[in-house]
């Protein structure tokens, strides 16, 4: 383990340099890990496993998309693709459960069934086990019971593979039968493609993960920029205008500076006009949101989020749900002129150029007005402000 300075706090990392990929695989070359569930996680980790030369298998039901995918990714029935839970920790020693989170708790009794002493049960979240008094899900003492988090999405583990990179993920060992849960986490870890590992708790995964996602990485954001969207419109701006000033600048522009270079840098690499509002209004904010990110926080320790997602995402109808709530957002006029405006991105013209003219010419005229605009007057991001330290 490294020991790393975050912001003054001293905490342990590791990274390639402690477990390198062929120190991996030396202390996985007699484990088989059996892959339950090929969504978005089971994908990209089983994928990138088999890539990295561990014997891995899939267990995956058949008939819905996780068994479609499987087959299309070159995993072969009877082979190494398997229908059943109780094929897979048959011929496994580390289990990945990667169903869903309500799956995890409908299919828990098939699975504690047929565990055996000695294999290691591992997790992408704390939810099934942080939760056990509303899922069930407490494993026998004789199995290591493991956790490895990617902190992001599973097509994201895979591109971060295939690009060379890694993603980060956090890491735990809820219970050690074997003596050796935590070489067996760790080397996982770096085998489905983490760049570096940090360690925390099934606990403090579980409910900062709930927070973030229902927070700033995806619910905030969502109705943040909703918000602002419909006063923009309110006020008489066109949708092109609200969406490019709300998301599409944001997404395109100043998020991935701010993710490279740190939100110092990016404020000071905006114009004078520009860092001033910034400045003063990050504070309004911040004071008005925090008290919801409080409300927030309560709910996931009290279980309430835990218990909601259960309900919901379990229920057989779950995805014709979904769907409809999500058809509320593809059909607001905000995400239509979204559409609209990705359609001209220059790298998406090609859809454009099978038959598309309109959409083509749109795009054409306003290529051509951003490259006036740049050249006049960058707007944003005018120049790299000297880097202080290091980032
Ligand atoms: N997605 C992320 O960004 C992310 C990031 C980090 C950690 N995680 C965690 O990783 C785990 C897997 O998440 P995920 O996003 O990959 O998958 P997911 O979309 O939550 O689940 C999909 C998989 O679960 C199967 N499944 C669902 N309900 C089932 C049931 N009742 N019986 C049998 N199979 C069932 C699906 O099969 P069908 O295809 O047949 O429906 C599919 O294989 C979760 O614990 C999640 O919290 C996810």
């Amino acid at each position: 383990m490294a020991i790393m300075d975050f912001g003054g706090v001293q905490e342990e990392v590791v990274t390639r340099e402690e477990m390198p990929l062929p120190r991996a695989r030396q202390i996985l070359k007699n484990e088989v890990v059996g892959i339950l569930g090929y969504g978005p996680q089971g994908q990209g980790q089983g994928m990138n496993l088999r890539d990295n030369g561990i014997k891995v298998i899939i267990g995956q039901r058949k008939g819905g998309r996780g068994w479609k995918d499987a087959i299309a990714d070159g995993w072969v029935e009877g082979k190494n693709l398997f229908q059943t839970i109780e094929e897979v920790v048959a011929r496994a020693t580390i289990i990945e459960f990667l169903l869903s989170d309500a799956g995890q708790k409908e299919q828990w009794p098939k699975l504690a069934s047929c565990l055996r002493a000695g294999q290691a049960l591992s997790f992408s979240h704390g939810f099934s086990v942080v939760f056990r008094d509303r899922t069930g899900v407490v494993p026998p003492p004789s199995v290591d019971v493991i956790l490895v988090a990617p902190k992001g999405a599973g097509r994201t583990v895979r591109a971060n593979f295939l690009a060379g990179s890694g993603i980060n993920s956090s890491f735990a060992v809820h219970q050690d039968a074997t003596g050796r849960a935590r070489e067996r986490v760790i080397a996982l870890g770096i085998a489905i493609g983490s760049g570096y590992l940090f360690p925390t708790t099934f606990e403090n995964e579980v409910y900062s993960d709930l927070t973030g996602e229902r927070g700033v990485l995806l619910g905030a954001i969502a109705g943040m920029m909703k918000a602002q969207y419909d006063v923009l419109r309110a006020m008489g701006h066109s949708p092109s205008e609200a969406f490019n000033e709300t998301v599409e600048e944001s997404t395109q522009s100043l998020y991935p500076l701010m993710g490279k270079n740190g939100v110092d840098w990016m404020i000071g690499a905006c114009s004078t006009t520009a860092q001033r509002g910034a400045l003063d209004w990050a504070k309004k904010f911040e004071a008005a949101t925090k008290p919801v990110m409080e409300e927030l926080y309560r709910s996931v320790r009290t279980g309430a989020e835990a218990q909601r997602t259960l309900d919901t995402c379990g229920a057989p109808d779950y995805r014709e749900r979904l769907e409809g709530e999500l058809d509320v957002w593809r059909t607001m006029e905000m995400w239509k002129a979204g559409a609209t405006v990705r359609s001209l991105r220059p790298e998406n013209w090609a859809g454009a150029k099978a038959g598309k003219a309109p959409a083509r010419k749109a795009a054409k005229k306003s290529a051509k007005k951003t490259a006036a605009k740049k050249k006049a007057a960058p707007k944003r991001a005018k120049r790299p402000a000297k880097k202080k330290g290091k980032r």
